[in-house]
């Protein structure tokens, strides 16, 4: 398994976000997880790379215990993975080619060479050929997510975690977006995480989902089986409509 959580809880004060969560992904497998604003797929997916650790319950990566890591060691572990998330946080005083140099100076590639040719290679495959000079101020919304895939992926990690990255964008720029991180799943192989209450991106690259509510996996299945789900509450957020007995109007 390359990521096993198993029974995690986690609260803030009095508010139990995560409730006995587990779940696991294979090596190779793209998984999507669905979910209402709020439900803590955000606060789930922090513990993959030990941004936050449980109160109980165990999270291993690779094989890998976190709980229990000192900084040092979870650095190493962060190092498999790439991440994208719904702002595409590109250092705004760097360029293009500097900003996707980042992770792969960190994970000590030095040669000036090898760098500019990995850059070139993932701006190709996010297709931005050559704009490696420029600012990120002077790149559109969706062209800097596309450079905040490609930085996410230049390390060639083991495991990639998208947080709602097509949120906010119009129809057409996530529609390219998705087409993107189908590409990178496909080209490297890689185990993708994506977090997304966009069905289509859900379907597009989720094998599995998993559809999490009220702090714990509801549904953990295929994406057929989700998607033809006779399950009213997975039905029903699956066609974007409203529980109006649970909906706060506040
Ligand atoms: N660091 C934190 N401290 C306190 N509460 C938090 C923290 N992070 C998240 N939360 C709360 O946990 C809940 C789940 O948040 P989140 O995981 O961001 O939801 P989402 O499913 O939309 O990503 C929210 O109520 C949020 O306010
Ligand atoms: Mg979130």
């Amino acid at each position: 398994m390359m990521i096993e959580v198993s029974q995690i809880k986690k609260s803030f004060g009095d508010q139990v976000v995560l409730n006995s969560v587990s779940f696991s992904v294979k090596e190779g497998e793209s998984v999507a997880i669905i979910g209402r604003s709020g439900t803590g797929k955000s606060v789930l997916i922090k513990h993959l790379v030990g941004l936050l650790s449980p109160d109980e319950g165990s999270v291993r990566v690779d094989g890998q215990d976190l709980v229990g890591m000192t900084e040092r060691q979870l650095l190493g572990v962060r190092q498999k993975f790439g991440m994208l998330f719904q702002s595409a946080a590109l250092f705004d005083s760097m360029s293009v080619h500097d900003n996707i140099a980042f992770p792969l100076r960190r994970s000590g590639v030095t040669e000036v060479a090898e760098i500019d040719r990995r850059v070139e290679e993932v701006l190709g495959l996010v297709e931005l050929p050559g704009v490696g000079g420029k600012m990120p101020s002077e790149l559109s919304g969706g062209m800097q997510k596309r450079v905040g895939l490609a930085r996410a992926i230049v390390h060639r990690p083991q495991i990639i975690l998208y947080d709602e990255p097509t949120t906010g964008l119009d129809p057409v720029v996530a529609d390219s977006i998705d087409q993107l991180m189908m590409r990178v799943r496909d080209h490297y192989k890689v185990t993708s995480i994506v977090i997304t209450h966009d069905m289509r991106c859900a379907r597009r690259m989720g094998q599995r989902i998993i559809y999490l509510r009220d702090g714990q996996v509801y549904l953990d299945a295929l994406a057929d089986e989700v998607f033809n789900s006779n399950d009213p509450q997975v039905a029903r957020f699956i066609r974007g409509e409203a529980d109006l007995k649970e909906a706060d109007f506040s």
